[in-house]
């Protein structure tokens, strides 16, 4: 599935969506935010981590690595490996740790491991002023809420 983001405010619908095609339980979800710096990858988890209920700042978590939020609906972890040279500097991390909640993941590609257990993988890109999105569903329930987003 590909869409045309034309402004912030449409990744932010898109959010919007992504939040209501979830289930209850996002317990051990993971979701793949992939694209080039700027191309919007924290702007659509910052605008999931608010429809989930949360309303204070979301921090990039560049330096942090996880940012954790603990909502009614359970835990979030927004992930952010772009520094992480080496899958070794990792290993303290503590992932099982993050298995409770839904995980967001920018610069998956650092953590070959986690990408391998993902639902869903979501590309930003440049596309004229805005951004295109594409979405692909990684495991079975994935596909499924995959589908769901494109009918
Ligand atoms: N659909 C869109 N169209 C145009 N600009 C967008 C769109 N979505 C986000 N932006 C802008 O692009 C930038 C994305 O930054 P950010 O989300 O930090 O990117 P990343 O995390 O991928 O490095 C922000 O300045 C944001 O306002
Ligand atoms: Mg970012």
């Amino acid at each position: 599935m590909s869409l045309f983001l034309p402004d912030e405010a449409a990744t932010n619908a898109f959010a919007t969506r992504l939040h209501a095609a979830l289930p209850a339980d996002i317990a051990g979800w993971t979701v793949l935010l992939e694209g080039e710096l700027g191309a919007g990858k924290s702007t659509l988890a910052r605008a999931l981590i608010r429809a989930f209920g949360h309303s204070g700042a979301v921090p990039s978590p560049t330096y942090t690595l996880v940012e954790p939020y603990k909502l009614d609906c359970g835990s979030i972890y927004h992930i952010d490996l772009y520094r992480v040279a080496a899958e070794e500097e990792l290993r303290y991390l503590g992932w099982n740790e993050l298995e409770d909640g839904l995980r967001l993941v920018e610069w998956p590609d650092r953590a070959p491991d986690l990408a391998a257990r993902a639902d869903l993988q979501i590309t930003l890109g440049y596309a004229q002023a805005g951004r295109s999105l594409d979405l692909v569903g990684l495991s079975e329930r994935g596909s499924v809420l995959a589908s769901k987003l494109t009918s």
